[in-house]
């Protein structure tokens, strides 16, 4: 890893995703969880706070130590967290030993989303869930277009963050059936807010 990716993008990641206007997505998704919980790309933690006493234990996985290192000073009292370092690509965890698995805005940066999303369906039991609240792909042709044409660039500045990721079908490809989802914009630039907020279950 770079100086920027190890030293920089972390801070820069923290900044711009503890932005109140999350905080709502973050509630509303975060507070469905219940049993014992995988988060994936948990960032700096900032999620926690809103697990609560249906939790039994969040295991929050992450690629970045620098990320897991600021989570670390935020754990939360309501939930026993395990953090691990590790990729959404290659799970470390047993099949079908996970009750619910929440993603937030992580989706859009994992490099092999496809196969990260079969290995999440891998360790949710039959009867587990998928909460995600994720930015992705515009049905507007004018937004997508301008999301096609900035991700190539943007990606490279963000941390591997795609803006035309089409959330939908990607759940529904892993052999995931979704439950409940709502879309729209959230405020800010349309390419980079195209909302997906649900939940999954496995087929
Ligand atoms: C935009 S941040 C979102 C962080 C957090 N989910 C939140 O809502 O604040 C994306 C996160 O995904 C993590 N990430 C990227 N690729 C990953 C992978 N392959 N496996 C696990 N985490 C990954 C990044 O390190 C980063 O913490």
């Amino acid at each position: 890893m770079g100086f920027y990716e190890d030293c920089i993008l972390p801070h820069l990641v923290h900044l711009s995703m503890r932005q109140d206007t999350f905080s709502a997505y973050r509630r509303r998704l975060v507070s469905g969880a219940q049993g014992r919980v995988l988060e994936i790309g948990v960032g700096s933690g900032l999620n926690f706070r809103f697990y609560t006493d249906a939790v039994r234990q969040v295991v929050g996985l992450d690629t970045s130590p620098r990320l897991l290192s600021m989570a670390r000073q935020v754990l939360s009292a309501a939930a026993p967290i395990a953090l691990v370092e590790g990729s959404a690509e290659a799970l470390p965890l047993e099949d079908q030993s996970i009750d619910t698995v929440v993603t937030t805005w992580t989706l859009c940066t994992i490099h092999e989303v496809a196969g990260a999303l079969r290995e999440m369906r891998r360790v949710l039991r039959p009867s587990g869930q998928l909460l995600f609240a994720e930015h992705g792909r515009s049905p507007d042709a004018r937004v997508r277009r301008w999301q096609d044409r900035l991700t190539p660039v943007w990606k490279h500045l963000a941390g591997g963050c795609h803006l035309n990721r089409p959330i939908r079908e990607l759940l529904e490809d892993a052999g995931l059936r979704i439950e409940r989802i709502e879309t729209g914009y959230m405020k800010g630039p349309k390419p980079m807010t195209f909302m997906y907020e649900g939940r999954a279950r496995p087929l």
